[in-house]
């Protein structure tokens, strides 16, 4: 038990920190933090997965989802902040558990975070795969059907509308019978071709050694707000207050057993949702290259988080207000919605899918930037065989995570539909926040000594109720992504009990 709670020394830390030169200038003021935490955030949660938890969970009320979640990640987000203070490096809540919380947890969020940075990075590789192929259809160029889907999916080839999903197409059945999937061509997806392409192409970018700089993140940040703000502004006037009755759709169940809306599916809703706020914890990871932590690191956290919330809700609005929710299901909501709008407005289809298209790279590649990092502390304190921690001897890259990371990633995202990898990217993530969220308390009172230059504000009141919220999230998320989740975990603890605990570093300090 003991060693299951063992402590990183913080002396370590700092030598590590000194290792890797990464020199802790306090050079970020509180609008670079929120511009860095708007690159991180807005994605494919908003671009894909809104529609999709209006059309199969909440209907309109899917605005009530994005505030519920939000609150959530706003209060996690504080109690992040302050356990990123604490540690005079940054890095990622893996380390922060390592040196205050103790090994056995530490593993756990290690583990917990793989979820959210692989599995994200394929989440969000189908997400972009959805507006290249619609991108590419409007060039006229359309890929075979079989390579333009996750394995297994049915797709139909309904007239004037080319090829779609049967579960999009049956979605919209329950609203309207204007499909008649009797007599229609239709064929088995065998997996999704540029979903693994782009992961690919970004992973050998990574490997080479690219570096993001802050100008290339403030470029594509304006892109997508650009595009997103064009969205609300010029779609305003398309939308049919009708299709906000009711706001909140009865519930039903359908044949498969499986409940869809009420106030039950607005919680559903906002765990499949909160993938969309996945990110903000980037900032919280800044704390020390903070120029004024204290007042900065709020600022940035519920900054990028308040303008996200805002953005999120009446992409939402005008969304549900333009396109029938039940029509939602597609791979790229906000094209069908200008879609909808008819030739008026024609000129905003190709700027939208194209700042959707650069937009989703840039979080495909800090997903896939993070992961290995993550793996690269593992493989250094022991918990993970030594070759994760090996570097490029020419590019300087850790390429051999870099790239099974992106191996990983691009065989998961040809194969999984976005639902499943979202929803498992949510829970995860959602843990790892329950968990630091009770770790903050727990650590007022363990290590009450602690140099904290962010201190969490009501506590205990904010950490409980972000935990509390959090949880909630994660009940709202289907059984099945549960099991998924439990298995998960039991795979880690079977690695952590044959190899990490045998030769973890720190236990034999
Ligand atoms: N929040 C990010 C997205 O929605 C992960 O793509």
């Amino acid at each position: 038990m003991k060693k299951l709670l063992k402590v990183k020394p913080l002396q370590h830390l700092h030598d590590e920190a000194n290792d890797d030169e990464k020199g802790l200038k306090r050079t970020l003021t509180a609008t670079n933090l929120i511009s860095l935490g708007i690159g991180a955030i807005i994605g494919t949660g908003i671009f894909v997965l809104t529609g999709t938890a209006a059309a199969i969970h909440a209907g309109p009320a899917i605005v009530l989802a994005f505030i519920l979640s939000g609150v959530g990640c706003a209060l996690a987000g504080l109690c992040y902040a302050e356990f990123a203070s604490m540690i005079p490096i940054s890095g990622s809540a893996y380390a922060y558990s390592y040196a205050t919380l103790g090994e056995f947890v530490a593993w756990i969020i290690g583990w917990d975070l793989v979820l959210e940075y692989l599995f994200g990075a394929s989440t969000v590789a189908v997400g972009w795969s959805g507006y290249f192929i619609s991108i590419l259809k409007d060039f006229g160029i359309y890929l075979p059907p079989e390579y333009t889907a996750s394995t297994g999916t049915k797709l139909i080839n309904v007239p004037n509308e080319g090829w779609q999903t049967l579960t999009t197409v049956l979605t919209e059945r329950l609203s309207s019978t204007h499909v008649d999937i009797n007599g229609l061509q239709t064929v088995t997806a065998l997996f999704n071709l540029p979903a693994v392409l782009i992961i690919g192409l970004l992973t050998t970018l990574l490997v080479i050694g690219i570096k993001e700089s802050a100008n290339f993140n403030n470029i594509i940040v304006l892109v997508k707000l650009v595009v997103i703000i064009a969205f609300i502004i010029f779609g305003f006037s398309y939308i049919s207050s009708a299709n906000w009755v009711p706001f909140i759709p009865e519930r039903i169940i359908d044949v498969n057993g499986h409940g869809h809306y009420g106030w039950f599916g607005i919680v559903s809703a906002a765990g499949v949702i909160f993938f969309a706020y996945i990110g903000f914890d980037a900032v919280s990871t800044l704390a020390q290259e903070a120029k004024n932590p204290q007042k900065d690191m709020p600022t940035g956290i519920l900054g990028s988080l308040v303008i996200c919330t805002v953005l999120y809700i009446l992409v939402a609005l005008v969304m549900t207000g333009i396109v029938n929710y039940k029509e939602l299901n597609v791979p790229a909501p906000i094209a069908l919605a200008i879609d909808k709008t008819g030739a008026a407005l024609a000129w905003l289809r190709f700027p939208v899918k194209l700042g959707a298209i650069a937009g989703l790279s840039s979080v495909i590649l800090v997903m896939l930037m993070g992961q290995p990092r993550i793996f690269f502390s593992m493989a250094k304190d022991g918990l993970l065989p030594e070759v994760f921690s090996r570097v490029h001897p020419k590019f300087k890259t850790p390429y051999i995570t870099t790239i099974l990371t992106g191996v990983v990633a691009a065989f998961f995202a040809g194969i999984l539909p976005i639902n499943i990898l979202g929803e498992l990217v949510s829970i995860g993530t959602l843990m790892a926040f329950v968990i630091v969220c009770i770790g903050i308390i727990a650590l007022r009172r363990s290590k009450p000594e602690l140099h904290r230059p962010f201190k969490t504000p009501w506590v205990p009141f904010v950490p409980i109720l972000g935990a509390l919220i959090c949880f909630l999230q994660m009940l709202g998320l289907p059984a099945d992504t549960w099991l998924r989740l439990i298995i998960w975990m039991l795979i880690g603890f079977v690695i952590y009990y044959f190899y990490g605990m045998k030769h973890s570093k720190v236990r034999k300090l």
